[in-house]
């Protein structure tokens, strides 16, 4: 692939704005040789205004989602790609969140340009668990993990009961809960069937990956070994 395609495609402006970035000389190799749109293609050694590469496709990534932003490209309001540098948005192949979070839930966010991998991420096959803490409206009652854990728990207007899930309560208001599904606002559906309610969300770990001292609002690219844990077996 020619360079002047490869910028492009990470989302450095139309093929036309960044032919005109190389006429300005501004994408050069590390040792600050100009570089033209043509020449061949080696990610590492390019830079632009002096700057490495974002990274190749084959990016993933995590965010520790905010309060107040959904997981669209559509919305009005606050989206999660405002947390992330403006190119992400214009990437080709495009950035799309690994199922989503609710606008109101905190927490470990997935987002790759990996096709193969997003499927295998939210496969039912893969077992990844996904835990959450969930503050709650009302004290527990008690009959809760067991319920969740039957197997046989029917979410409203669903006719397939959920899978056994996890939970251990923490506080009096307060439950972890581990699930190997992601159905539509399962977690607040969930404590909505026992009669209570989430006033609060955060999701800390998928698979074996957690969210550590990422902080509210930032993001990381995963590596090898993230994706190692990401899938580890011996998840909660
Ligand atoms: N369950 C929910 O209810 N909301 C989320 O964001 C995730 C799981």
């Amino acid at each position: 692939m020619k360079l002047v395609k490869h910028l492009a495609n990470l989302g450095y402006g139309s093929r036309k704005e960044v032919a005109w970035m190389f006429r300005e000389g501004r994408v050069t190799d590390a040792a600050g040789e100009v570089l033209y749109a043509d020449d061949p293609l080696d990610h590492g050694s390019v830079r632009v205004d002096g700057q490495p590469l974002d990274p190749p496709p084959g990016l993933v990534l995590m965010l520790h989602k905010p309060v107040g932003y959904t997981c669209s490209m559509k919305d009005p309001g606050r989206i999660v790609f405002d947390l992330l540098p403006p190119r992400f948005r214009l990437r080709d192949p495009a950035l799309s969140t690994v199922g989503r979070l609710d606008r109101d839930t905190t927490g470990l966010l997935l987002l790759t340009d990996d096709g193969a991998l997003l499927h295998r991420i939210v496969s039912p096959k893969s077992r990844l668990a996904k835990v959450y803490e969930a503050t709650l409206a009302d004290a527990l009652r008690g009959d809760e993990a067991g319920r969740f854990a039957s197997g046989a728990l029917l979410l409203e207007s669903e006719t397939t009961p959920l899978l056994p899930a996890r939970m251990d309560a923490l506080a009096p208001r307060r439950a972890r809960l581990v699930l190997h599904e992601g159905r539509y606002h399962q977690v607040r559906r969930m404590f909505a069937a026992v009669g209570n309610r989430v006033a609060a969300l955060h999701r800390p770990q998928v698979g074996g990956l957690a969210l550590g001292e990422l902080p509210e609002g930032h993001w990381r690219a995963l590596d090898a070994a993230d994706l190692d844990r990401l899938f580890s077996p011996e998840t909660p």
